[in-house]
C-alpha cells in the first residue's frame, strides 16, 4: 500500500519509515527510527529525486507506482549516492529502463563502483550552476561536496523555492505520518536527535557546510522548502534551524553550560563527578549534564559536546593510560573536528595516576582551538575531605572561565 504527501501541489514525499534498523551506518543507535526521504514531482515529466535504503525499496515503489498510474518515469535526479539513499537506484532502473539519470561525475563513479548498471541509460552529468528544465518547473544544481560524501550535490527548483538539500538539515527519528517540521514539536522531541545525527555524520565536515551555507545565504530570499533527506521538511522558521546547522558547524557552542563525562570503575570518579556537579549548581550553573561513558552511546556524548560550552573530562587510570572507553570518546571528538571548547580534568588511580596528564596531552597535541584550566582534581582512588579546597577551586576555575 502507498503511503505519500504532498510538499506542494505538484511535488510528493514518496519515502519510508524505518523502525527496523537498531544502528545507523552500523554505529549510531536510532531508537526513534529514521526517515529516508525520496521526493517525486510531476511536472510535465515526471522526476524522482533520491531513492531510499534498500530495506525500504517496495515502499519507494508502492509510492511512485501509485503516482504514476501508468506512466513513465522520465528522470530520477540523485543528489546523494550513499546507500540509505542511493541502493535502490539499481531498482528504479530496472522498472523504468527510460528513466533518464542526472548526477555528478563523482556519482556517476560511485554508482558504477557500487555496481548500478547506470551505462544502460541516458546519463545526465551536470555540475555547479547547470539547470534542467521539467515543463513548468526549472531546477539549478548546486555542488555540495563532503555533505556528506565528495560526490554530493543539492537542488534547488527555482519555480517553487524547494532546496533538495540531500543529508544538510536532515535528522535521524521517523516520520510516522508528520512531514512538515511545522506538524511536531521539533525544539522539544526532535532537535536532539537532529544535533546527534548532524554532529556526528557531517561534523568533521563543518567547512564544507559552511560553504553550502553561504551558498544557501545568496538565495535565501528564494528558498521557501527545504526538503532533506531524512527527518522532516521544512517551511516554516526556516532560520531556526540554519542558526542551528550555522552553529554546530562553525564548531561554536549553543550554549553555555557544563558536560561532566566520567569513566569510573567503582564509582569513586562517579563520586567525584556528581560532587562537583553539586559545586557548579550550588554556584549557580545549573546547564550541568552528568554522563558516564561506559553507558551513555558515544553518538549522545558527541552530541552534547556539540551542544555545550564545557567538558569536565574525569577518568581512572587503567594500564597505565586513559580508560579505554574516555580515550574512544576523546577519539571521536577528534575525528568529528570538536573545536572551541573548554575543558576541566579530573584524574584518579591508586597507584601511577596518568589519565589527567594523558588526556591533557590528547586535547593539546591532537585536537584544535580547545583550552584546558589549569585547575586539576586529582584522586588517589577516592574523593575525601582533604580533596574539599581542590574541588571548590576547579568549580570556581570552571565558573569563572565562563564569564
Ligand atoms: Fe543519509 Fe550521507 O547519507
Amino acid at each position: 500500500m502507498y503511503c505519500v504527501r504532498n510538499v506542494t501541489e505538484d511535488l510528493y514525499w514518496v519515502g519510508a519509515n524505518d523502525h527496523r534498523l537498531h544502528l545507523f551506518e552500523n554505529i549510531h543507535p536510532i531508537p526513534r527510527g529514521v526517515s529516508y526521504n525520496a521526493y517525486l514531482l510531476l511536472d510535465e515529466k515526471s522526476v524522482l529525486f533520491d531513492t531510499v535504503d534498500w530495506s525500504a525499496c517496495r515502499q519507494l515503489l508502492e509510492n511512485i507506482e501509485h503516482l504514476l498510474a501508468g506512466k513513465p518515469l522520465d528522470f530520477l535526479v540523485i543528489n546523494h549516492m550513499e546507500p540509505d539513499h542511493g541502493a535502490s537506484i539499481e531498482e528504479i532502473l530496472i522498472r523504468y529502463p527510460d528513466v533518464k539519470v542526472i548526477s555528478t561525475e563523482k556519482s556517476f563513479m560511485l554508482m558504477r563502483q557500487f555496481g548500478f548498471h547506470v551505462d544502460g541509460h541516458e546519463c545526465i552529468e551536470v555540475k555547479e550552476g547547470d539547470t534542467q528544465t521539467f515543463g513548468r518547473h526549472t531546477v539549478t544544481f548546486v555542488a555540495a561536496p563532503m555533505v556528506h560524501w565528495p560526490e554530493a550535490m543539492v537542488t534547488f527548483d527555482v519555480t517553487n523555492g524547494v532546496l533538495f538539500s540531500a543529508d544538510a538539515f536532515g535528522s535521524f527519528g521517523a516520520l510516522d505520518g508528520k512531514l512538515f517540521a511545522d506538524e511536531v514539536n521539533f525544539d522539544r522531541d526532535w532537535i536532539d536527535d537532529a544535533r546527534r545525527y548532524l554532529t556526528n555524520i557531517v561534523g568533521k565536515y563543518g567547512p564544507h557546510v559552511q560553504l553550502l551555507l553561504k551558498k544557501a545565504a545568496g538565495i535565501l530570499d528564494q528558498i521557501r522548502f527545504i526538503c532533506p533527506l531524512h527527518g522532516p521538511v521544512w517551511r516554516k522558521d526556516l532560520m531556526y534551524f540554519i542558526d542551528k546547522y550555522d552553529k554546530w558547524s562553525r564548531y561554536e557552542p549553543e550554549e553555555k553550560g557544563v558536560m561532566i563525562a566520567y569513566a569510573s570503575m567503582y564509582g569513586n570518579t562517579e563520586a567525584a563527578a556528581q560532587a562537583l556537579a553539586a559545586k557548579l549548581c550550588e554556584r549557580g550553573m545549573t546547564n550541568v549534564w552528568v554522563y558516564d561513558v561506559s553507558n551513555t552511546h558515544v553518538s549522545q556524548l558527541i552530541s552534547e559536546s556539540f551542544r555545550l560550552s564545557h567538558i569536565v573530562l574525569a577518568s581512572v587510570t587503567y594500564n597505565l593510560g586513559i580508560y579505554p572507553v574516555m580515550h574512544d570518546y576523546l577519539m571521536h571528538m577528534k575525528g568529528l573536528n570538536l573545536q572551541n571548547r573548554t575543558f576541566a580534568l579530573v584524574e584518579n588511580g591508586s597507584w601511577a595516576c596518568k589519565s589527567g596528564d594523558l588526556m591533557q596531552k590528547f586535547i593539546h597535541e591532537e585536537m584544535k582551538n580547545m583550552t584546558v584550566l589549569n585547575e586539576r582534581l586529582s584522586l588517589a582512588s577516592a574523593l575525601n575531605d582533604g580533596k574539599a579546597a581542590e574541588l571548590d577551586a576547579l568549580a570556581d576555575a570552571i565558573l569563572e572561565s565562563m564569564k
